[in-house]
Order: C-alpha cells, then sequence, then structure tokens
C-alpha cells in the first residue's frame, strides 16, 4: 500500500505552506494578540477553494507554537450537545501543565440541514465566551447560513497559491523521490490543478511514482477537461456507491466522457476488487458496457447508449461487496497513454497509407494494415525497389526514415 504523497509532504510547519504570506501572517498576529489577553475577535473564519491549505496551516501552526490541537469536522458536531461536548469546556480553560488549546472547527460547510441550524447557533455562543483560540475554516463563508456567526469572527482569507509556487513544490517532491521531472510535465500538472495544491500532489503521485523520469510526454495527452479530482470522485462514487441510481448520478453529473470514463473504471477496477469471483463479475459488466457502445455506434441507435452507461456504472457497482483494499491511488489508464505516446507514429502510418491509397486506390486504413507492413521489409532490405517505390508513392524524406525504421 501506498501512502498518498499528500500526507508524506504534508508541511509541518507553516513556512512549508506554499503562498498566502499575507493570510498565514494575519493568523500569526491573532494568535499572537492572546498572549495579551483575550482579543476582540475570538475566532478566525478561514475560507478558500479546496485544496490550498486551509486545515494544513492550521495544523502546521499549532505545532509551530506547541499547542494542543482540539480538531475536528462537520459530522462529528451536528448538534448543539455535540458542539458542548466538543468544545465547551476546552474553549474555556488551557490544558493542566500550561501548553495552550488551539480549537479548530473545520470544514463548517458541511452543516446541513434544518437540525443543525442549532449547531452553528452553539457554535457562536461557542466563540462569544471562548477563552481559548478558536479557528473555523468554511469554503465559502458568505454562505447567509453564517451571517450571524461571521459577526464575531475575523475573516481570513486563502488563495491558489501562484503557478511558480506549485511548479516549485512539486519539484521538490520529485527530487525527494528520485525522480527526474522536466519542467514542461511539472507545469501541465500545475495547469491541470487550476490552484489546487492537493490535486497536483495526487496528479504527481498517480503519474510519476516508480518511475525515474518524468516527460512532457508523459502527461501531454491528460485533457484538462477530465481533470482527476473530478474522475477520481467520480470513480469512487461509481466504484463504492451503496445504491444503483447513486452510481449512475455520479456518471451523469461529471462532465466526463463515457468512454474515457470507461478506460477508467477498466484500469482501476482490479485494484480495488481483490476477490476473482466479483472481479469476473465487474469485467462482465464491462464487457456488456463494450456491447451496447458497439451496437449503438454500429446501429447509429444512441438511444442504446443508456445501457452502456448503466452496466458501467450501476452494474458495476452491484457487482461486488465493496470492501475497500485500504487507501488505493487511482490509476490513469495506461492504454491511453501508450495511445497517446505513439499518435506521432499512428499520425505517420496514416499520411503514408493515404498516399499509398491514392496509388492503389485502397483506403489509408488498408493500405496501412495491408501494404505498409510488406514496405517496410522491403525499403529495410532492397535499397533500390526503396528508391523507386517511394517516387512512385511520393513519399518525402522522414516518410521513407520512418519506413526504413531509421527513425
Ligand atoms: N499551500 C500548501 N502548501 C503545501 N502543501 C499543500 C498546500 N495546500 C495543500 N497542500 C497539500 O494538500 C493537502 C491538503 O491540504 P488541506 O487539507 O490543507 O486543504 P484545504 O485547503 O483544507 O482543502 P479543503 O477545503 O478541501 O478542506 C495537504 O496535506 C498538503 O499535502
Ligand atoms: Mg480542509
Amino acid at each position: 500500500m501506498h501512502l498518498p504523497w499528500t500526507l508524506k509532504y504534508k508541511p509541518k510547519t507553516l513556512s512549508e505552506v506554499i503562498g498566502n504570506e499575507k493570510a498565514k501572517e494575519k493568523i500569526l498576529q491573532w494568535i499572537k494578540e492572546w498572549s495579551r489577553g483575550v482579543p476582540e475577535k475570538r475566532a478566525l473564519l478561514i475560507y478558500g477553494p479546496p485544496g490550498v491549505g486551509k486545515t494544513v496551516a492550521v495544523e502546521a501552526l499549532a505545532n509551530d507554537l506547541n499547542m494542543e490541537l482540539v480538531q475536528s469536522n462537520a459530522s462529528d458536531y451536528r448538534t448543539a450537545e455535540a458542539i458542548q461536548r466538543f468544545a465547551g469546556r476546552s474553549s474555556q480553560y488551557g490544558t493542566l501543565f500550561g501548553r495552550k488549546r488551539l480549537i479548530l472547527f473545520d470544514e463548517i460547510d458541511g452543516i446541513t440541514g434544518s437540525a443543525d441550524r442549532g449547531g452553528l447557533r452553539e457554535i457562536t455562543k461557542v466563540i462569544r465566551r471562548a477563552r481559548t483560540p478558536i479557528i473555523l475554516i468554511a469554503n465559502d463563508p458568505y454562505d447567509p447560513r453564517f451571517s450571524t456567526l461571521r459577526k464575531f469572527c475575523e475573516l481570513v482569507e486563502f488563495k491558489k497559491p501562484t503557478m511558480t509556487q506549485i511548479i516549485k513544490l512539486l519539484t521538490r517532491i520529485c527530487s525527494l523521490e528520485g525522480i527526474r521531472a522536466e519542467r514542461d510535465a511539472l507545469k501541465v500538472i500545475a495547469e491541470r490543478a487550476e490552484g489546487d495544491v492537493r490535486s497536483a500532489i495526487n496528479d504527481l503521485q498517480a503519474l510519476a511514482q516508480g518511475k525515474d523520469k518524468l516527460t512532457f510526454e508523459d502527461v501531454a495527452w491528460l485533457g484538462r477537461r477530465d481533470r482527476k479530482e473530478v474522475i477520481f470522485n467520480v470513480l469512487r462514487r461509481i466504484l463504492y456507491s451503496r445504491s444503483l441510481t447513486g452510481a449512475l448520478r455520479a456518471a451523469n453529473e461529471a462532465d466526463v466522457d463515457p468512454d474515457m470514463l470507461l478506460e477508467w473504471i477498466y484500469e482501476n477496477i482490479p485494484y480495488h476488487v481483490k476477490n476473482p469471483k466479483e472481479l469476473a463479475a465487474v469485467m462482465e459488466m464491462l464487457a456488456l458496457a463494450d456491447v451496447y457502445r458497439g451496437r449503438a455506434t454500429a446501429s447509429q441507435d444512441w438511444s442504446l447508449m443508456r445501457y452502456y452507461i448503466d452496466f458501467m456504472t450501476a452494474g458495476v457497482s452491484a457487482s461486488w461487496s465493496k470492501k475497500s483494499p485500504g487507501w488505493t491511488p487511482f490509476k490513469f489508464p495506461s492504454r491511453i497513454m501508450t495511445m497517446s505516446k505513439s499518435k506521432e507514429e499512428r499520425e505517420m502510418l496514416r499520411e503514408i497509407g493515404l498516399r499509398i491509397g491514392r496509388r492503389c486506390h485502397i483506403s489509408a486504413d488498408k493500405a496501412a494494415k495491408d501494404v505498409i507492413p510488406f514496405l517496410k521489409v522491403i525499403f529495410q532490405n532492397n535499397p533500390e525497389m526503396k528508391d523507386g517505390l517511394a517516387r512512385w508513392f511520393g513519399l518525402n524524406e522522414d516518410m521513407v526514415k520512418f519506413l526504413s525504421g531509421e527513425k
């Protein structure tokens, strides 16, 4: 089992948290105020997009200042009672031996529904009386539900680190992993992550782990649309969904090309479904999906696509017991990777095929399949015939080199 690199390279001190210098400064200022008594705002509300280091910054801060971090997230404090249990008393006193305490309410966006209104009210109450620093984290602090709460908090915005900062971090990780990475490759990964550091690190791990080098070609095939974080979530929801509709919905809601999705599922299933019988059943579902895809394409009857999607989502999900083998990284479909690696080759074959086709009145495809293999043998063994044929087909220098196996 692998350790996720987001854990392995998780910042231990605030200085390792990339970007957000202003925000970090503001947090430090505020926490220092506490040593001079209770400050005007007893809580900080840190907000910003996912994966930019909000949670990790608070953990690093507590570590730097040797504070005890009392930490939990939304599922732990849905009700007023739970909040009292979690933070009521600890917000009143320090620890016995004078170690300072820091209370963290993480992911408060996760508090939902009317039953949880009481929860938010209770948090506000805790803040108003707090004698220890409290930090809250949200993605969207301007959610109307937080309007009262917000008044008692100092707001700190976390922004997406810059491309350069992310590339620098990825470079550091690569060198620690002993991977020689081309800057352009890391740039592609950083750009795709759109400021989400977590997702950049996850992408890097999926693409580079175990390799000794990472080239631009290794990553160039990644489309922006099928961003990995998105597709990983979709995969997780499909594979581990507890209901058929859930699995189906995951696919429908995702803006992911179905053929691409099939490749992803196909590639990743063996790492998750460990029981051979279940694996066979799951593969059978993918095979059926593929049959329907074939029929839909052949008959142009796109209503059949429904079954294609049903089999690869609900069908797959229903065919196994969903016992997670522990943390398993999702993998990029290697078939697509190799296909794109040989993209140049395929283009070359097609160009040559077209020229042969023009002379022999056959399709470029047929030429590539039936004629080129023989041409290769001739080109590599008989220079005279090679020149003649090259002239007759009108092949350029690159094509001749390709057929002669010089490239
Ligand atoms: N600014 C950063 N510097 C270094 N590593 C980072 C940074 N931001 C994120 N990471 C990496 O990504 C992981 C996740 O970060 P973190 O949990 O802090 O994100 P977050 O902003 O709290 O996201 P969410 O809103 O989804 O909770 C960290 O463990 C770390 O490995
Ligand atoms: Mg977080």
